[in-house]
């Protein structure tokens, strides 16, 4: 970690800067910001869930801000390495984050030590999609339906690998969950992100996870894998032949993930609210929202796409996630 004072001093000279490209008399022009290219941290390895929601909202948003937003792959720790780096980065607009419900939300209540707040320590921009959170299995796990695959795990957990994200990734959580309602205990393999655990699951190198269902529609489709549950109270319409767990017998199984991107502490609100406005762009543009919801992202939560309402929805989960550890569920 880099030392405190130079941390905040660079955050101080960022922030001036910014406003003075914004709003100081002696700027030449109002619209400075953005006058170079973006650098979006994903706290996850490429080619995962937030990766792929990543890509595709920057690629709008690049075109209305008129300047690049480009992704670096910052992974480790279950994203909370990425995160960090982005808390600690100069609040000048010019490197913001892709975190989601493990990092601020998860992530405070598996590390204790965390070395920052997702409340205090970020200014919301806002929430780029909900991503419902699928069980899926290598294509030979030895169960047809979510009652047979809860009977072998149950059974069989001990021999058994379950891939997830590192510890606080939303697939560590929402397994971590899973497995305390089944008793079981599996080898719990990290990656660093879900893209890498995909693969291997094609593979048949692992035998399941709880995934965003962003990952893993073209999959499912393809019959590389198989998709057990989709872990909401209705199905999903980018997988319709998927059943709800309530449907296969695991109604206690009820768990939802989101994406939102937030920048450092202390940029200024000009700036977020220009990053706010090319994120709404890229939400209401029809061939971007379509390309988020075939791969079974929910954008029906307009309210957490306000800076307001994500920091509501921060605040909520750090909460639900405190409340879930101290009941067991998400520690191991
Ligand atoms: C997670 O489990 O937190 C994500 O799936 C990580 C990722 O985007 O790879």
């Amino acid at each position: 970690m880099r030392p405190a004072l130079p941390i905040l001093a660079a955050r101080a000279l960022g922030a001036a800067a910014a406003l003075l490209a914004l709003a100081g008399p002696a700027a030449p022009a109002r619209a400075a910001y953005p006058e170079r290219p973006i650098t979006l941290i994903v706290p996850f390895a490429a080619g995962g869930p937030t990766d792929v929601v990543s890509r595709i909202v920057a690629e709008h948003m690049s075109r209305t801000l008129g300047q690049q937003i480009v992704v670096e792959n910052v992974a480790g720790a279950g994203g909370t390495t990425g995160i960090l780096r982005g808390a600690q980065s100069p609040p000048d607009g010019y490197t913001i984050m892709m975190g989601h419900m493990g990092t601020h939300g998860a992530a405070p209540a598996v590390y204790p030590d965390l070395k920052y707040d997702p409340v205090k320590d970020f200014e919301p921009i806002g929430l780029a999609a909900g991503t419902p959170i699928v069980i899926v299995a290598r294509k030979d796990f030895p169960a047809k339906d979510l009652k047979e695959f809860v009977a072998y795990v149950k059974a069989n957990s001990e021999k058994l690998n379950e891939a997830h994200a590192g510890p606080g990734s939303v697939s560590f959580t929402t397994c971590a969950f899973l497995n305390s309602l089944l008793g079981a205990k599996p080898t719990r393999v990290a990656y660093r992100g879900t893209g890498p655990a995909l693969n291997d699951l094609v593979a048949g190198q692992v035998d399941y996870m709880c995934d965003q269902i962003v990952n893993l529609v073209p999959q499912v489709q393809a019959g590389t894998i198989r998709a057990y549950a989709v872990a909401l109270p209705q199905r999903s319409p980018a997988l319709p032949d998927v059943p709800t767990t309530k449907e296969g017998g695991l109604p206690e199984y009820q768990v939802s993930a989101w994406n939102a991107m937030f920048a450092p502490k202390g940029t200024p609100p000009a700036v977020t609210r220009r990053l706010n406005e090319a994120l709404l762009a890229a939400l209401e543009d029809p061939a971007t929202s379509k390309r988020l919801t075939d791969l079974g992202g929910d954008l029906s939560n307009k309210e957490a796409r306000t800076p307001a309402g994500l920091r509501k929805l921060v605040e909520s989960e750090v909460a639900r996630w405190k409340k879930v550890l101290a009941d067991g569920g998400a520690a191991k």
